[in-house]
C-alpha cells in the first residue's frame, strides 16, 4: 500500500518539483563551496611561495652581507635550533655541489637528484613529490652574488592538512545543507502548486454537478492567479452560454409548439367534419403555410451555426440594391401599416453592388424587422443605401424604443434579447445572423442608439476588388 503511495508521489508534479529546487539549491551549494575551496587553496599556495621568497631573500642578504661562509654558519645553526623543520634549504657551489642540505621530515624519502642537474635555472620553481605521491615540495632556485646556488622550499603538506579539515567542515555542512535544500523545495513545491490543488478542486466540483463552484483567487497577481481568474470567467460566461441555450431552447419548443397545435389542430376539425374538397384545400394551405414558418425558423438557426463555423458559402453577384430594398419593403409594409409605422427609402435609382444577393436580403430583412417590432407606433423607419469609400453602406434607422447602453455590446451575440424586449415574439437569433453574414462578406456593422429615441444600424459591405 505505501509503496503504491511512493510510486504514485514519485510521479507527481510536486515531487519533481521538490527534486528541482533541491537540486538547485544543493549544487548551488556545491559549486560555492568548490569556487571557495579553489580560492582559498590558491591563496595558501600563493602565502607559501611569499614565505619561501623571504627566506630566501633573507639568505641572499646575509651572504651579500657577510659572505657565503657566514651565511652557511647560519643556515647550520637554524637547522640545529629545529628552525629549519618544516623548510627545505640547499646551497650549492658554483658548480651545483651541495654544500649544505635539510630537508622536512616527510620529504626524507623524496629523490633530490634533479636539483644536481647543473642547468637548473636560477629564479625558477619546481615542484618534487614525496615517495607516497601524496605531498609535494615547491622549491625555489636562487643564484647568490659569487655564484652560489641557494634552493628553499616549503611541502605542501600543511596546506593540504588545512584543505583537508576544510574538506571535512564542508562535509559536515552538507547534510544540514541538503535536509534544507528537501525542505525548501518541498515547502516551495507546495505553495506553487496550492492553486493548482484548488484548481483540480473546482473541476471535481463542477464534474459532480456543482456548476457555481469558483477557484479561489489567491489576489497575488502571478501567473497562477490570473489562470485562475481567467478560469472563473470562462466558467462564468459558460454558465451564462448554458443559460441563454436553456432560455433558446425554451423559446424554440414554445415558438414551434404554437405552429405545429395550429396545424394538429386544423387537421382534426378537418377530419372530424364532413367538409368539402375547398375546406379540405383551405386547411392543406394553413398547414402549408405553418411549416413553411417552422422551416424558416429552423433554417435561421441552421444558418447561424453555418455562417458562425466560417462555413458559409456566399454567391457574390452584381445584385440591383434598389430593387431588393424595394422589395423587402413590400413585404413589411403591412406589418408596419398596422402600427401606423411610416418607412423611407432613401436610396439611389439602380444601385448595384456585388453582395450575396439572398443573405443581403436576409440581413436587410432582419434589420427592417427589429426597427418595426421594437419601433413607436405611428414612428418612422429610414433605409438608406449608397456606395462609399468601395463599400456598400446600408443603414437602418428608427425612433423607437432604443437600446440601453449595457446591453449594446451585447445585441450581436448569439440569443442575446434585452430584457425589455423579452414581451415581444423573438429568438436573439437576428442580429448574430446579421453579424454572421456581413462578416463572411468581410465587412462589419455599427450601431447607435439612445435610449427612448432610437436607433440606427449601418453594415459596410466591401466591393469586388476584396473578394
Ligand atoms: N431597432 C432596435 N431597437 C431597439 N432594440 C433593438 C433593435 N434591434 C435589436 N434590438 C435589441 O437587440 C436584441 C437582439 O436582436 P435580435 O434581432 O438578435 O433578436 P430578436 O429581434 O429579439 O429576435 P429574432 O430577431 O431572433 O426574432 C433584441 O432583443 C432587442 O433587445
Ligand atoms: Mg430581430
Amino acid at each position: 500500500m505505501s509503496l503504491r503511495y511512493l510510486n504514485r508521489f514519485t510521479k507527481t508534479t510536486a515531487f519533481r518539483l521538490i527534486l528541482w529546487y533541491s537540486s538547485i539549491f544543493i549544487s548551488s551549494s556545491i559549486l560555492l563551496f568548490l569556487l571557495a575551496y579553489f580560492l582559498v587553496s590558491l591563496t595558501i599556495k600563493d602565502q607559501d611561495r611569499k614565505m619561501i621568497q623571504l627566506k630566501s631573500n633573507e639568505y641572499a642578504l646575509m651572504e651579500q652581507a657577510e659572505g657565503i661562509d657566514a651565511l652557511s654558519r647560519e643556515i647550520r645553526q637554524e637547522c640545529h635550533g629545529n628552525r629549519l623543520a618544516d623548510i627545505f634549504v640547499r646551497l650549492a657551489d658554483p658548480q651545483n655541489h651541495t654544500l649544505i642540505l635539510t630537508v622536512p621530515r616527510r620529504f626524507r624519502d623524496t629523490d633530490f637528484k634533479v636539483l644536481d642537474n647543473r642547468d637548473i635555472l636560477a629564479d625558477n620553481w619546481l615542484s618534487l613529490q614525496n615517495k607516497k605521491g601524496r605531498d609535494s615540495i615547491e622549491i625555489m632556485t636562487r643564484r647568490l652574488s659569487d655564484g652560489y646556488l641557494l634552493q628553499v622550499g616549503k611541502g605542501s603538506d600543511e596546506r593540504e592538512d588545512l584543505l583537508e579539515r576544510f574538506r571535512g567542515i564542508f562535509g559536515l555542512i552538507m547534510i544540514p545543507v541538503v535536509l534544507i535544500g528537501l525542505a525548501t523545495g518541498a515547502f516551495m513545491s507546495f505553495r506553487s502548486l496550492n492553486p493548482i490543488r484548488d484548481l483540480i478542486h473546482t473541476v471535481r466540483e463542477i464534474d459532480i454537478g456543482k456548476m457555481d463552484a469558483r477557484v479561489p483567487s489567491s489576489h497575488t497577481g502571478d501567473e497562477l492567479d490570473e489562470l485562475i481568474q481567467l478560469f472563473n470567467n470562462m466558467l462564468e460566461k459558460i454558465k451564462t452560454l448554458i443559460g441563454r441555450m436553456q432560455e433558446a431552447l425554451d423559446s424554440v419548443a414554445h415558438d414551434l409548439r404554437t405552429p405545429v397545435t395550429r396545424i394538429k389542430t386544423a387537421i382534426e376539425m378537418t377530419l372530424q367534419s364532413d367538409s368539402d374538397a375547398k375546406a379540405l384545400r383551405e386547411t392543406l394551405m394553413d398547414c402549408a403555410e405553418e411549416s413553411e414558418h417552422i422551416m424558416t425558423m429552423l433554417t435561421t438557426l441552421m444558418d447561424i451555426s453555418e455562417a458562425e463555423s466560417g462555413a458559409m458559402r456566399l454567391n457574390i453577384e452584381e445584385v440591383d440594391i434598389a430593387a431588393l430594398i424595394k422589395g423587402i419593403v413590400e413585404v413589411y409594409q403591412y406589418v408596419a401599416e398596422e402600427r401606423h409605422i411610416e418607412i423611407s427609402v432613401l436610396v439611389p435609382e439602380g444601385l448595384k453592388a456585388y453582395v450575396d444577393s439572398s443573405r443581403t436580403r436576409q440581413v436587410i430583412a432582419n434589420l427592417l424587422d427589429n426597427a418595426i417590432k421594437y419601433g413607436r407606433d405611428g414612428g418612422m423607419v429610414e433605409i438608406k443605401a449608397g456606395i462609399k469609400d468601395k463599400e456598400l453602406v446600408i443603414s437602418v434607422e428608427d425612433n423607437g424604443e432604443g437600446i440601453a447602453a449595457g446591453d449594446l455590446p451585447r445585441i450581436f451575440d448569439r440569443l442575446y434579447r434585452a430584457d425589455k424586449s423579452r414581451s415581444r415574439h423573438g429568438l436573439g437569433l437576428g442580429l448574430s445572423l446579421v453579424q454572421a453574414v456581413v462578416h463572411a462578406h468581410k465587412g462589419h456593422c455599427e450601431v447607435q442608439s439612445t435610449p427612448g429615441k432610437g436607433s440606427r444600424f449601418t453594415l459596410f459591405l466591401p466591393q469586388i476588388e476584396t473578394f
